[in-house]
């Protein structure tokens, strides 16, 4: 980039030609300056640009950008690398969610391939002969895998959203697989950590290990040829290279060996849903994610309308003030998880309701701003309403990534196996593993899952049912209606929360996209009646939190891993530098008789910021053209 067109991005303050369109001041986030003396800075690129949680999947997608390819063949290409490079969240065998935003039509759409229960799956298969949930069963067992829908999520993106072929973009992952690719401190230390879940099973060792059963060091090559050929399946035959064929056969050989209930049936049933993404005003911004199965969605902007009857810069950032208010939010949000939340097609979830503004100011009322209130005394509250100890010891190993490409779409897609490495059992001969999905479930009203959350009927096991999930892509707009932010996270139950604090970094205090990353985060889901909180908050705000009655975690480690990309500040021309002509058209299309005014050629300018709180994130961005 050269210096000149830094100081246009950099300054960017006042007359854009996007808020003239429109009639409407830019929204807040956009005025914000890249402020050379912050102390984290995002990567910068004026075509497209990818970000995951892994440098060689980034790369893999940026690759894909620089040969044409839109945001969707790249978000497809970096998917299925992550699956070969990020093995204990990147997957063929799980399943997620992916938000695509598409420029020409100014649609987004949210593409559901969350993993479905088994046919034979029911109600009680967790509990144990007294009734209570076995969690060895329900997580690391054959039973804990749902039908898995990665596979057919990323095809069906592809087919109805991209512009390259599937072999195209199935081609990197599959030469990363076959040819190996030199092992992360990350993929190192995360193998050795889970190394007695994953020996536990031939397979999983086989391709985790070396033959003695010792871990990879850094820098080694490991290489996964059963995965390359099953990608190879995929690239030949498409939807039927996973769930028909040889895949099938060896996933069916697996159910066999361990007892498994999953059919050829349940695999030929799988079924991508496209839904509507559920979206909520925030200030001058309109935030979108993901909807049910996952409750990321309808909490985060829950909690966005309680909170935006504050004025939250004032109080400052991270200030006890402020995380009183964020607290207490929460506990709400997550206390009408617990009861309201589940899939859509077998319960009906009242989004609508819980998204209302005029609920959010209900619980706002409640809250008292001086004392922290108990959880044990808030209940899902819309039966109010007059419109109608620790985290869990897992550690969760979602991951996201977000693609945006020089047209302007853009992706935000969350996907998972749940727990690292996921139910830590492979499918012999495939080379890749199952996830642990079914955990996600109520396993048994009030039994908290790997995450500590709770839940009843809404979420209880069905067959053919999604599991409830948090995951929460998500894409932020402007007031004229243009993406300017798409970010989201790993983390259970934690997801929602930390997506959301991305957004009040960057709407409410200015922040950059990599100032906001890098904040500390805090987070509260009803029960337990904990404020869990990253190294960073202030011992003085602890104790004012302490003080209001908060109870403290004071283990919590890290929160998440966003991977985000940020249109701040779209390189609009300044309003003196267009031709006056084409001013008049834009500013009044109406007394010129010009029914869609010519817009003029906008170059969005990209931040991307990798969270390095997992080692080994990246963003990665578009080769340019020499002419560029
Ligand atoms: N498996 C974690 C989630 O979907 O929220």
């Amino acid at each position: 980039m050269t210096n000149n067109l830094f100081l246009r991005v950099v300054i960017l303050i006042g007359f854009s030609i996007g808020s003239v369109l429109h009639g409407s001041l830019v929204a807040a986030s956009e005025k914000a300056i890249l402020d050379p003396n912050a102390r984290f800075h995002p990567v910068v690129s004026n075509s497209g640009m990818v970000v995951s949680q892994e440098m060689i999947a980034s790369q893999v997608g940026a690759d894909i950008l620089s040969r044409g390819g839109n945001a969707i063949d790249a978000a497809v290409a970096t998917g299925f690398a992550l699956a070969v490079t990020l093995p204990r969240a990147g997957n063929i065998g799980g399943g997620g969610f992916m938000l695509v935003h598409l420029a020409a039509e100014n649609k987004t759409i949210a593409i559901d391939y969350r993993e479905m229960a088994p046919a034979s799956a029911y109600k009680d298969m967790f509990l144990d002969a007294e009734g209570d949930v076995d969690n060895l069963r329900a997580r690391f067992s054959i039973h804990s895998s749902g039908v898995p829908g990665t596979v057919a999520g990323l095809i069906h993106a592809l087919d109805n959203y991209g512009t390259l072929s599937l072999k195209q973009v199935l081609q990197p992952a599959i030469d990363l697989a076959r040819n190996g690719f030199a092992v992360s401190v990350d993929l190192s230390e995360s193998l050795l950590a889970r190394k007695q879940t994953l020996q536990n099973d031939p397979a999983s060792k086989g391709y985790f290990y070396k033959a003695d059963g010792s871990g990879y060091q850094p820098g080694e090559i490991l290489a996964q040829p059963d995965l390359a050929k099953t990608l190879g399946r995929i690239a030949d035959k498409g939807r039927a290279g996973f769930y028909q064929g040889r895949t099938a056969d060896l996933l069916m050989a697996q159910m066999q060996r361990n007892g498994g209930l999953m059919s050829l049936q349940d695999l030929a049933n799988y079924q991508v849903v496209e839904r509507t993404p559920v979206c909520g005003d925030y200030r001058h911004n309109r935030v979108c994610a993901m909807p049910p199965p996952s409750s990321g969605g309808v909490h985060m902007i829950q909690m966005l309308n309680i909170l935006e009857g504050w004025d939250l810069r004032s109080l400052g950032h991270n200030s006890a003030a402020y995380l009183h208010r964020l607290v207490e939010s929460m506990r709400r949000a997550y206390a009408d998880r617990s009861q309201y939340l589940g899939d859509p097609d077998f319960f009906p979830v009242p989004v609508a309701q819980l998204t209302d503004k005029k609920y959010a100011a209900l619980l706002r009322g409640q809250i008292d701003l001086q004392h922290a209130s108990r959880s044990e005394d808030i209940r899902p509250g819309l039966s109010q309403s007059t419109l109608g100890s620790a985290l869990g010891s897992e550690s969760s190993e979602t991951t996201h990534f977000s693609t945006w490409d020089q047209w302007g779409n853009v992706v935000s897609n969350t996907y998972t196996l749940n727990f690292s490495y996921g139910s830590g059992i492979s499918v012999a001969g495939a080379g890749f593993l199952l996830n642990n999905e079914m955990d996600d479930f109520s396993a048994k009203p009030g039994a908290p899952n790997g995450y500590g959350l709770v839940g009843g009927e809404a979420n209880a096991i069905q067959p053919g049912k999604r599991p409830l999930s948090s995951m929460t892509p998500t894409i932020m707009f402007n007031r004229a209606d243009e993406p300017i932010l798409a970010t989201g996270s790993p983390g259970g139950s934690t997801i929602i929360t930390i997506v959301m604090q991305m957004i009040l970094n960057i709407v409410d205090f200015d922040m950059s996209v990599a100032e906001a990353t890098a904040a500390a985060r805090i987070h509260h889901q009803w029960l337990p009646d904990s404020v869990f909180y990253e190294s960073g908050i202030s011992v003085d705000t602890l104790r004012l939190l302490r003080e209001m009655g908060h109870q403290l975690d004071d283990k919590t480690g890290v929160l998440g891993s966003t991977q985000s990309i940020q249109r701040l500040g779209v390189e609009s021309p300044q309003r003196e530098e267009i031709e006056a002509p084409q001013r008049e058209e834009i500013e009044s299309p109406q007394r010129l008789g010009v029914e869609s005014p010519q817009r003029p050629v906008i170059k969005s300018i990209l931040y991307g910021t990798a969270d390095y709180r997992r080692a080994g994130s990246g963003v990665a961005i578009q080769r340019q053209s020499p002419k560029d």
